[in-house]
């Protein structure tokens, strides 16, 4: 039986939840899956997604991969010693759309039902976090959140994190579309911090006003009223460049999207590189929004935020 890790998309908040705003983000379709073989010698080996390369875990600890298994064996107390991990995935890797969060999950779930390890989704979400770790250095824990227990989630970092599911009557369309620039979480996260402590008045401000928005955010997803959570989108995407984290491609395919109708469109994750997030409620304006960025030579994903895994 494969585990699966479900991909995210980032409606508000990215940057601004590692501060302890508020975020909302939501599962997608796109995923990663993991199975289970067991080996007789060889010790433990897996495919890294990113490379291409099969890495053995006796040999290769330093390597991200190896580190994810060491983190994963460290917490579940697993003692096999000899198995192969079979991962893959139609997501975009450090493109924004949490691979490195749906990786934890997938082997998590793959490992839990092999050796019947009876962990709860709060404890594979808690030991994803630390999986997050090995990739972003200083998660805010938004990723793993929501690929472990998917939907639209509002999330909030503190001392416990606040995790609520928002009802909204159906996953709602949305076209995803790839820079094609991978993106280094850690390094954008340092970037804001250090911009952050040259302008604390302008940060101030700017924080100010993504509160505000946020609330909006959240009153208006509740409603499903699409058109108003668009805007808010926009006006989030506002606060992302005065941050500092977005980019000549994010605008073209930002701009773009509005063009063809899009609600709303932002940059989704990290920033700079990855995706952007264009909110598309009817099948007809995703398609056409799709088909703008194709052809501008965007690679594009059409799917839906808030499935229930
Ligand atoms: C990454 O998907 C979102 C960031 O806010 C980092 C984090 O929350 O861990 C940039």
């Amino acid at each position: 039986m494969p585990g699966i890790g479900y991909g995210k998309a980032i409606l508000f908040g990215e940057h601004f939840v590692v501060y302890g705003m508020p975020g909302i983000a939501a599962s997608i379709e796109l995923n990663t899956t993991c199975t289970y073989e067991k080996k007789v010698s060889g010790g433990i080996t897996a495919n890294d997604l990113v490379t291409g390369e099969t890495i053995n875990y006796g040999e290769d600890k330093a390597k991200k991969l190896g580190q994810v298994i060491q983190v994963i064996l460290r917490e579940t107390g697993i003692k096999e010693k000899n198995f192969r991990l079979k991962l893959s995935t139609n997501m975009s890797l450090m493109g924004g759309m949490g691979s490195s969060a749906a990786l934890g999950v997938s082997i998590l779930s793959c490992l839990n039902k092999e050796f019947s390890l009876g962990i709860d989704d709060k404890r594979i979400n808690e030991i994803t976090f630390e999986v997050e770790k090995v990739f972003h250095s200083s998660p805010s824990g938004i990723d793993n959140t929501v690929s472990t227990f998917g939907g639209m989630l509002w999330f909030k970092k503190g001392a416990a994190n606040t995790v609520e599911q928002l009802q909204i009557p159906e996953p709602v369309r949305i076209v995803l579309i790839d820079t094609g620039i991978i993106n280094d979480t850690a390094e954008l996260i340092a970037k804001v911090r250090k911009q952050k402590e040259e302008n604390p008045k302008e940060f101030e401000k700017i924080f100010a006003s993504y509160s505000e928005l946020a609330l909006k955010a959240k009153n208006e997803v509740e409603k499903a009223d699409w058109k108003k959570v668009g805007s808010l989108m926009n006006k989030n995407q506002e606060l992302l460049r005065r941050i500092g984290v977005s980019s000549s491609q994010l605008e073209k395919i930002i701009e773009a999207s509005l063009e063809s109708g899009a609600l709303g469109a932002k940059l989704t994750g990290a920033g700079v590189g990855g995706n952007a997030i264009a909110l598309t409620p009817e099948k007809e304006l995703q398609e056409k929004v799709s088909k703008k960025c194709s052809a501008l030579g965007f690679k594009t994903f059409k799917v839906t935020a808030g499935i229930k895994p």
